[in-house]
């Protein structure tokens, strides 16, 4: 028997409160700062699927590729018959762990999480279709807030893929692992995709396509704040920047004012200035070495049980369980 569920905990006051917080907090300071989840409103969504399928953008294939190849190892060590997955998107490698899943006859139940209601939506009728007996309990929530309301049926694997652990800051990072281990259960297990330091060029041309297709997506995150707060961006006077910070091995991404120029935030009686030049960083995107992968996971209390990567050794993907 089939079955869809799925809890909604981002009313639209939720939503206008912590955009406000997040806009008020990153427009006070000399350095200007927006926090990533605000790209992903349906058009935001559908810009990161089409990065998804850019040969640029090789995280995405170097992780289908390791699923591909391992996923049956994966789920052996898991020993799971729930898969949650934290940011899931459209889900779309994720099927490469329920067909693995399903193989092994332990596939019981879909837990996709993301911030981004239609996705979550759309991806959670279509693998129902697809996998069918199968219980799938979406919740649209923030994974920084709402942690919490992660149904603890079954005996779990948290899988947090695409790299988008690499987009909290280091201090983020380690509150957010904490709040994971704090809803395991005895046996639960942490699948993590990592992407890997490597030749800076490739790096940043994953990030700054020539087709103009990260740019739009960058971009898109002016047009939610023209939208939701009532602001009159104009997404032609910035441009997108991408640059790896060589020292905090990082993908830096900013938007930068192509002019000097006010702009008008509506709803929260703001009027904010960029210089000409001025840049305004709206996401991070962290690479890895495995150490640090390790003694990171090691700091929450996780223990690192099985890694592997793609032959070209660009991404890892690992599986953890509380020691
Ligand atoms: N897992 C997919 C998508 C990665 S993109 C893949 O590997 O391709 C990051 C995803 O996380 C998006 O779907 C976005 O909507 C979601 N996301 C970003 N910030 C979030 C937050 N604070 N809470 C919940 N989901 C979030
Ligand atoms: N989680 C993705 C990553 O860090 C998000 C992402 C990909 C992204 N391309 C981007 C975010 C460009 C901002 C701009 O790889």
């Amino acid at each position: 028997m089939s079955e869809l569920r799925i809890d909604n905990y981002l009313d639209a006051d939720y939503f206008d409160r912590s955009l406000r917080s997040d806009v008020l907090n990153g427009f006070d300071s000399d350095f200007k700062e927006l926090p990533p989840k605000w790209f992903y409103d349906d058009h935001g969504s559908q810009l990161f699927e089409e990065i998804t399928r850019l040969e640029e953008y090789y995280p995405t294939e170097a992780e289908r590729s390791i699923l591909r190849t391992h996923a049956a190892e994966i789920v052996a060590l898991s020993g799971a018959d729930t898969l949650v997955e934290l940011g899931s998107g459209a889900a779309d490698k994720t099927r490469v762990l329920l067909d693995a899943l399903r193989d092994a006859g332990q596939l019981e139940r879909f837990v996709p999480f993301d911030v981004s209601e239609g996705i979550l939506r759309s991806s959670s009728e279509s693998i129902l279709a697809e996998y069918p007996g199968i219980e799938v309990h979406g919740v649209v929530g923030d994974f920084e807030r709402h942690l919490d309301k992660i149904p603890t049926t079954g005996r779990r694997m948290t899988a947090l893929l695409g790299g988008t652990i690499g987009n909290f800051n280091p201090h983020e990072r380690k509150g957010f692992l904490t709040e994971i281990v704090a809803g395991k259960n005895p046996g639960d297990t942490f699948l993590l995709g990592t992407d890997l330091v490597k030749d800076h060029d490739r790096l940043v041309l994953a990030y700054d396509d020539p087709y103009g297709v990260t740019a739009a997506f960058n971009k898109n995150v002016l047009t939610v704040l023209n939208t939701r707060l009532n602001a009159n961006f104009d997404v032609d006077q910035f441009e997108h920047v991408a640059r790896f910070d060589a020292d905090r091995e990082w993908m830096d991404l900013r938007l930068r004012s192509l002019v000097d120029q006010d702009v008008r935030i509506e709803d929260l009686d703001l009027d904010v200035h960029f210089d000409a030049g001025e840049e305004m960083r709206t996401e991070i995107s962290a690479k890895f070495r495995k150490a640090g992968v390790e003694q990171e996971l090691a700091t929450v209390g996780l223990e690192l049980v099985g890694w592997w990567t793609d032959e070209r050794g660009d991404y890892a993907l690992s599986v953890s369980r509380v020691s």
